[in-house]
């Protein structure tokens, strides 16, 4: 039988005022969509990237957005919680910044607006770069004669080294963190052998389970709602499942909530991408599912109260393998 909620939802959706027409799956594009208050430049994405990979954005020069981040291992650490400047453990796993500026609101919660809001939101964190202000940092920065000159060539010679601007060089670098090309794209653009034939069933199968009801659009994360909105659902959906306690699920962690303090906000958190998801365990804002096979499974089971065979986990999987796009 084919879940209720998923299509209601997706034509609720759709017929939504606001939301334009689009197709249910899209390729990813080639370029990230980019803020009109920070224009994408040559020299303003070579300064984010020495930023990037910089340990001195942390309070003790200890870390750098590379440490959590790692371009070269699915833009994530692989942890199930990372440990930040002052050897703090941050609340929840950390995501992979590939593709993340595809989505319109970042943070398992949804609290920053932009790429540029979750930078700044970072560097003040104390479980993560924990600078104390922005006047330590600025001093550090603006002690570096090359630094500098890179910060007055993009942003102007007057009160160039801000946080603010830190924030939009990094984020100007993130944009270019994309993956396209992965063998999903390639079909949905026409090369139908793109997909091995467990991937294709597996395509099928993520759709009469009801995984595209969240997972659709061209970060597999839902609609293209407004920059700042995001796209949230509860998690888990169902509660009560062996898995609440097997992976810690239900905790004190009130996701969107903690952003809004509004009731109704309670528990939800934002769709995540699945692009690149085989390179990005261990799964879910806990970081508590070690694996693929067992993440598809908690979420057929939290989300939709369905329990999978092997054969579906498998096909299911090759799918979600089939979304790991060329790295940057
Ligand atoms: C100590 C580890 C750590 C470091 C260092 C770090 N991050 Fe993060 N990052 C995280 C965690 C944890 C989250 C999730 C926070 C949450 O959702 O509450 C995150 C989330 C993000 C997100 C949002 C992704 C999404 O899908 O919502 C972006 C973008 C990001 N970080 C970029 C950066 C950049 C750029 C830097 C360097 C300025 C950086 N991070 C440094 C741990 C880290
Ligand atoms: C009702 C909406 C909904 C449905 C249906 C749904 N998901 Fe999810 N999915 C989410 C949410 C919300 C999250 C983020 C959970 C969190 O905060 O940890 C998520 C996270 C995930 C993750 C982990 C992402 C990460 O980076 O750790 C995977 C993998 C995943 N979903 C796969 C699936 C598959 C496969 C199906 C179908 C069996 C499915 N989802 C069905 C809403 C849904």
């Amino acid at each position: 039988m084919k879940p209720i909620t998923p299509y209601f939802l997706l034509l609720s959706l759709l017929c939504a005022p606001g939301v334009q027409a689009f197709e249910v799956f899209s390729p990813l594009p080639a370029v990230a969509p980019v803020p009109a208050g920070n224009p994408q430049t040559a020299e303003k994405i070579r300064l984010g990237k020495q930023l990037y990979f910089d340990a001195r954005l942390s309070v003790n020069g200890t870390i750098s957005c590379n440490t959590c981040h790692d371009v070269n291992n699915g833009g994530d650490d692989g942890r199930v919680r990372s440990v930040g400047a002052l050897g703090k453990a941050p609340r929840r796993s950390t995501p992979t910044v590939f593709n993340a500026a595809f989505q319109s609101v970042q943070f398992w919660d949804g609290r920053a607006q932009s790429l540029e809001a979750a930078v700044l939101d970072h560097l003040y964190d104390p479980t993560l770069l924990a600078n104390a202000d922005e006047a330590g940092l600025i001093e550090r920065f603006t002690a570096i004669k090359k630094y500098r000159a890179q910060f007055a060539k993009v942003f102007g010679k007057e009160h160039s080294v801000t946080a603010d601007h830190i924030a939009q060089a990094t984020a100007a670098y993130v944009r270019t963190l994309i993956t396209p090309g992965s063998a999903f794209d390639r079909y949905l653009k026409g090369d139908k052998k793109a997909l091995s034939e467990n991937a294709r069933r597996g395509f099928e199968e993520f759709q009469k389970v009801g995984c595209s009801a969240c997972h659709f659009g061209i970060n597999l994360s839902g609609p293209p709602v407004p920059m700042g909105e995001g796209f949230y659902e509860l998690f888990p959906n169902y509660t009560g499942s062996e898995y609440d306690k097997k992976y810690n699920l239900v905790t004190d962690d009130l996701g969107h909530y903690e952003a809004t303090k509004e009731d109704i906000h309670k528990r939800l958190f934002r769709v995540s991408t699945l692009r690149n998801i085989a390179h990005t365990a261990p799964y879910f804002h806990t970081g508590t599912v070690p694996t693929l096979d067992e993440a598809v499974r908690v979420m057929a089971k939290t989300q939709l109260q369905q329990d999978l065979t092997d054969e579906q986990v498998k096909y299911l999987v090759a799918f979600l393998s089939s979304l790991t796009g060329k790295l940057p």
